[in-house]
């Protein structure tokens, strides 16, 4: 059997962002049957809200368009750069902290901006609407969905399938 793909989505608190792009790509993998090729979790570069689960408002948004979040933030570890195949990260704080865990070209290469496989010419960066209203927690998820759907055609899962 071939490996699974194995994608983590990092931010800093892990209950806003990248739980919220965690369970739209999830989603999306769902809607594919595609759930037998990867391998999704999320994480946070602090260890804040360990053991929390997302915040309300990313929750309530995600159950709106039909997504369950029952993640519970834990922090990045150093295994998980070896581990997953593709770290997505949400701003470019989030990538300076995932980088400088490591001088592995191999493993840096994994890193990416999540907000780089967005399908219009908008900054390539999930923004963190912790301290924001509700609004700009629609358009984390507005982005993640629109995120989630660039990412899976980069890899061209779909394609090899055919
Ligand atoms: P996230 O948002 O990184 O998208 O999960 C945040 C959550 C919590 C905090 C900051 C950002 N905090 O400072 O507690």
């Amino acid at each position: 059997m071939k490996e699974k793909i194995k994608v983590l989505f990092i931010c800093l608190g892990n209950i806003c962002r990248s739980p919220a792009a965690e369970g739209a790509f999830q989603n999306l993998v769902n809607q594919r049957k595609l759930e037998h090729i990867f391998e999704i979790d999320s994480c946070g570069t602090s260890g804040y809200h360990d053991g929390d689960l997302a915040d309300p408002r990313t929750r309530k948004i995600a159950e709106k368009r039909g997504i369950r979040l029952t993640h519970r933030s834990r922090k990045l570890k150093k295994t998980d750069l070896a581990h997953f195949d593709y770290l997505l990260v949400m701003d470019e704080n989030n990538f300076l902290d995932v980088i400088s865990l490591t001088n592995e070209k191999k493993i840096q290469e994994k890193i990416f901006l999540f907000g780089k496989f967005r399908s219009d010419a908008g900054a390539p960066i999930v923004p963190d609407p912790y301290y924001k209203n509700e609004t700009a927690f629609e358009n984390v998820q507005d982005l993640v969905e629109d995120c989630s759907l660039g990412f899976l055609n980069f890899l061209g899962v779909d394609e090899c399938l055919k």
